[in-house]
């Protein structure tokens, strides 16, 4: 029997229906035509991780006008960073690499210091302070990348205090499935995360943003959207992503209920191995002799996922990949052994960066 699906920024549980999700929020899907004009940006939205949006033809045309455009999403430091964390930074970067334009990431501390019961207040700095350096070892351009954390950057509480203005508590009820017991931080921080979305046009003047993030996100852009008008906005566009599989192949890679099924961008290439072959779900089959017969299935394996959306930008040697494993020519410890290869040598020059970047911060960080 099929599970109640039900996807909040806060909880994401059942059997995740796209299209019907797509319904319910009343997006778009991102259309071949589009498409095509964004081939050279990141593997995840040509390969379709990203799979609907919101005004983001609106935002294509500004910036094919010479009209200011900016990208704005933010991390919520509940944990050290994994892999399937990067999404939509990984977006946001091909974005500023084709369009040149200014990317802002908040980090809202406050929020998972809200609504994870045992994150106390000075982990929950010490993850952004942990998190904000990986962000920057990704390559963001300094000067063009203005990152700020709710707890340091206070300045940011009297936007969203007008924003809070703005937002009813029935609306936020529902939206965001507030109950009676959680504690009343759960039901300002909405109010943060729209004046996130609206912060570069608080700072910058009217202009479109587009926000990547995982669909579950929406209801923030949603509401955000509805409020913009009243400070005379543009309505923020939204590029929304799929769930990434973890390694056992389910819908959210979550690392609070996953423990070492992830893979944290502080592993070592020991524990990257350990962890891919004993736990990456593989579409192989039962058997060498079978496996050799009938193939594997490249589109339920989650090693062939991950060098799709984020290890192997070529596409002809993806396609190869994907053909001689469905063949059955290449065996899964010979596909897991070419991920392990690839993130290894990704995590050795992100850990590198990591260590550049304590040297870069003041470079990233959103002052005035
Ligand atoms: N709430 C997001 C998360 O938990 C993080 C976030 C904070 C964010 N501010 C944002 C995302 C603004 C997009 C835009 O992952």
């Amino acid at each position: 029997m099929k599970k109640e699906m039900i996807v909040n920024p806060w909880e994401v549980a059942g059997d995740i229906d796209y299209g019907k999700l797509v319904k319910e929020f009343g997006v778009s899907l991102i259309s071949d035509s589009m498409k095509k004009n964004l081939n050279s940006l990141h593997p995840l939205i040509r390969r379709g991780l990203y799979f609907s949006h919101r005004d983001f033809d609106k935002w294509l045309e500004a910036k094919s006008k010479g009209k200011r455009v900016s990208v704005i999403t933010g991390r919520g430091p509940s944990d050290k960073m994994h892999i399937g964390h990067l999404v939509p930074f990984l977006v946001a970067k091909s974005l500023q690499e084709e369009f040149d334009c200014e990317v802002f990431i908040p980090i809202s501390d406050d929020e998972k210091f809200y609504v994870k019961k045992d994150l106390s207040f000075e982990q929950s700095i010490k993850f952004s302070e942990d998190n904000i350096l990986d962000l920057i070892a990704l390559g963001f351009k300094p000067g063009k990348t203005f990152i700020f954390e709710d707890f340091v950057y206070t300045d940011i509480y009297k936007y969203a205090a007008q924003v809070a203005k703005r937002m009813t508590y029935s609306t936020a009820k529902a939206s965001f499935g507030l109950t009676p017991e959680k504690n009343i931080g759960w039901s300002f921080y909405p109010a943060m995360q729209a004046a996130h979305i609206l912060f570069p046009q608080f700072k910058r003047g009217k202009h479109i943003s587009v926000v990547p993030v995982a669909i579950d996100q929406d209801p923030f852009i949603r509401l955000t959207r509805d409020i913009s008008q009243d400070f005379n906005f543009e309505k923020p566009a939204a590029l929304h992503a799929k769930f990434l599989p973890s390694l056992l192949g389910e819908a959210k890679m979550s690392s609070s209920d996953l423990g070492n099924t992830v893979i944290y961008l502080s592993d070592s290439p020991k524990e990257v191995e350990t962890k891919i072959k004993k736990y990456a779900f593989s579409g192989g089959r039962d058997t060498l002799e079978e496996h050799r017969k009938k193939g594997g299935n490249p589109d339920i394996d989650v090693s062939f996922q991950y060098l799709k959306f984020f290890f192997e930008p070529d596409d002809k040697k993806l396609q190869k990949i994907y053909n001689d494993y469905k063949s059955g020519k290449m065996l899964t410890s010979e596909l897991k052994n070419i991920l392990i290869d690839k993130i290894n040598s990704f995590l050795k020059e992100h850990q590198k960066k990591k260590e550049i970047a304590k040297k870069q911060i003041g470079k990233f960080m959103f002052k005035q």
